[in-house]
């Protein structure tokens, strides 16, 4: 397990692992990523359509592109990536602070999932109080609440803040962690993109996976340029092994 020879050692020391996850998790499951060039949808660039001024502008582009998203996701299954985190539970108490909607890292059994930009399944009215959780397809869009006001998907979109407890919660776990695994996300998107800097403040290893550098890449301890699939079954060996 040559790749992780930074911390084979200390193995039995780490106690609490979080994770920090972006779209490139789901890329081998399938999901396209933001940005890059599996961003686009029918030529509209996606960092358009998830803001709110785009949403009051066209809500029925927004909703086309969420309802092929929602079909997407919903027949899309957990990678070997989703599944390593999910059983490193067995081996240390792991906590998953997520950017995606996907409800993938779930469906493969992690029981401690922060959810920082919503979840595609819950919808909300863009007026009044109601919420719901919806797995079927919208026949007509913009789908319209009992109120008579246009329903939402239940995610945050560029221009809104993060549901505030959990954000919280996300932070007190990032400060409090021996090892931060940062896999899959460009980390260019705040305020999710400053969690590794409170894992540091606690002087945690910090560990990123993607085959591509990001903007923090220098601050890493230890870099992984390989997919997560790939690299994430290693890394619960090296707990198994030990
Ligand atoms: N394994 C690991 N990483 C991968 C893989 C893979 N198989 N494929 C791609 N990546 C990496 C890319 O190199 C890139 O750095 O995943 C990252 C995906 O970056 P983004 O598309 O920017 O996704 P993310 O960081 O999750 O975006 C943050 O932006 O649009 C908003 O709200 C949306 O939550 C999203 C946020």
């Amino acid at each position: 397990m040559k790749m992780f020879e930074l911390i084979k050692d200390h193995i039995k020391d780490i106690k609490k692992i979080v994770f920090v996850t972006g779209a490139g998790i789901s890329q081998e499951s399938g999901i396209p990523t933001f940005r890059g060039k599996d961003g686009l949808w029918r030529n509209y660039d996606a960092m358009k359509l998830a803001t709110i001024g785009a949403f009051y502008d066209n809500p029925k582009l927004v909703w086309e592109w969420y309802n092929e998203r929602r079909k997407n996701i919903f027949g899309a299954l957990p990678n070997l990536g989703h599944k390593a985190i999910a059983e490193l539970e067995k081996f240390a108490d792991v906590v998953v602070l997520t950017q995606n909607i996907d409800g993938l890292h779930q469906k493969a059994g992690s029981s401690e999932v922060l959810e920082l930009h919503g979840s595609i399944i819950k919808i909300k009215c863009s007026v009044c109080n109601f919420k719901d959780e919806i797995m079927t397809e919208f026949s007509e869009i913009p789908p319209l609440c009992k109120c008579g006001n246009i329903l939402r998907p239940d995610v945050v979109w560029f221009g809104e803040s993060l549901p505030q407890d959990i954000w919280q919660k996300a932070i007190v776990f990032a400060s409090q962690c021996d090892l931060m695994i940062i896999a899959g996300t460009s980390l260019v998107v705040s305020p999710a993109n400053t969690l590794p800097i409170y894992a540091k403040q606690n002087n945690a290893v910090l560990i990123e996976i993607n085959p591509e550098n990001t903007e923090m890449s220098s601050e890493m301890d230890l870099v992984i340029r390989n997919t997560s699939a790939t690299t994430l079954p290693k890394f619960v060996s090296m707990f198994k092994e030990n």
